[in-house]
């Protein structure tokens, strides 16, 4: 499969700017500034003060941000600024100013600038106020669906669908709602380790002429009797070509919208079904153990990682199989990487076997092993931090259940 890893990203990171001032030489070498920068990259869109209120409203998609140039007509820019500063929802508003005084400053602010950049525009101060406005564009639209979290690693047998299964059955354990999605085509570990036999696997998704909805979606599912969703791969090898990055997509941003969490199986190499997957998640865990082919396989992971280019994830790496006594110490890892390790899951070779033997899930085979609390601990790591008032519900809880009112 052809694999071009930022692709995805470049389009989703693609922001929408209008300039809006006077035409001439200030403007066009401003335009030329902005449409130079590397980061984030520019659909932009030109008008003049008198005119942009209408140009805006009439444009197919509003812009994310306007930067409004303030130099000849400063009465007229203002004015624009104030109508603008009213819409709801508003793009974030720029204003260029052509004097460094305070006076100036304070009248675009209170006009309603979000923020104050300087004409001649300097490239790096505007790559950082820009990046700003498309950061928090991408919170927002990120916050309206369930966490993304991808497992990945670039070696065989290191634990990542293990993984993968046991911090979803951790966090179903937590009473969120959990779908995993198994991205290792052709093994499809994901259900045997589950002990699942699927009926149904993505390929109905994949053969899909219509646009996908939530029924189609999870008629895809196979229910695992701990409440975690599986979709899983396909039954033959040949069908995981037919998954594209589009479908991953696609399947993930519905997906999302169905559950607390989204948890990914992206198996032990890099392709664009992957990388569709962490442009869309929170948290992306690599796997590695305390051997050196996982180590070295580790740092090629982040030198390939940083020419991706997803600014907006960073890698934990996170130990399997952690023995405290092993030769290859987390400390010289941690040196070989130069980051740090996230976290631990203890080697534990009986857990596992009784796992296997006895189809059961850890939850059900050792709910107090060393490995079943480093998966909650892991759990509690990517959950957001339990609110005051929900905290003071489960203290009542307790409170009434210990004097017997419950
Ligand atoms: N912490 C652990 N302690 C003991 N055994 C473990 C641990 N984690 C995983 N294993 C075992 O290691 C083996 C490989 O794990 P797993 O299948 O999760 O790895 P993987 O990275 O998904 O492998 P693959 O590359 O084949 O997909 C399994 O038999 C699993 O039970
Ligand atoms: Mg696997």
């Amino acid at each position: 499969m052809p694999f071009n890893g930022s692709k995805g990203e470049s389009s989703r990171s693609m922001m929408k700017v209008m300039l809006v001032g006077d035409p001439g030489d200030q403007r066009s070498q401003l335009k030329t500034v902005l449409a130079a920068l590397a980061e984030p990259q520019l659909e932009i869109v030109e008008g003049e003060a008198a005119t942009a209120a209408n140009l805006s409203e009439n444009v197919s998609a509003p812009p994310d941000a306007t930067l409004v140039m303030v130099n000849g007509n400063e009465e007229a820019a203002l004015v624009f600024l104030q109508r603008q500063s009213l819409h709801s929802p508003r793009p974030t508003l720029l204003a260029l100013l052509s004097a460094r005084s305070a006076g100036l400053m304070k009248r675009a602010l209170r006009a309603g600038a979000d923020e104050i950049l300087f004409m001649p525009l300097d490239p790096g101060e505007a790559t950082r106020a820009l990046l700003k406005v498309s950061e928090a564009r991408w919170r927002t639209e990120r916050r309206e669906g369930g966490v993304v979290i991808s497992v990945a690693s670039l070696v065989g047998g290191v634990g990542v669908t293990s993984m993968a299964a046991n911090l979803a059955l951790a966090l179903e354990s937590l009473h969120q709602h959990v779908a995993l999605v198994d991205l290792d085509l052709q093994t499809g570990g994901l259900a045997v380790f589950l002990n699942l036999d699927p009926e149904v696997t993505i390929m109905p998704l994949v053969r899909l002429e219509q646009k996908l909805d939530s029924i189609q979606l999870e008629s895809a599912l196979t229910k695992h009797p701990s409440g975690v969703c599986l979709l899983a791969a396909p039954k033959r090898i040949e069908e995981g070509e037919l998954v594209s990055d589009i479908t991953v997509g696609t399947v993930l941003d519905l997906i999302r919208q169905l559950f607390d969490y989204v948890i990914v199986d992206c198996g032990d190499h890099v392709d664009e079904n992957g990388v569709a997957a962490w442009e869309r998640s929170e948290h992306l865990f690599y796997v590695l153990n305390q051997s050196i082919a996982a180590a070295r396989s580790a740092w090629r992971f982040i030198d390939l990682f940083e020419r991706l280019g997803l600014t907006r994830l960073e890698p934990h790496f996170i130990l399997d199989r952690y023995n405290p006594s092993h030769p290859l110490t987390e400390k010289a890892i941690e040196a070989t990487l130069a980051k740090s390790i996230y976290a631990r899951i203890p080697a534990d070779d009986r857990t596992f076997e009784t796992i296997e033997l006895k189809a059961q899930d850890l939850f059900q085979v050792a709910p107090h092993s060393p490995v079943a609390r480093a998966m909650l601990d892991l759990a509690a790591l990517v959950m957001p931090r339990v609110e005051p008032l929900a905290l003071q519900e489960t203290f009542m809880s307790r409170l009434k259940s210990a004097f017997g009112t419950h």
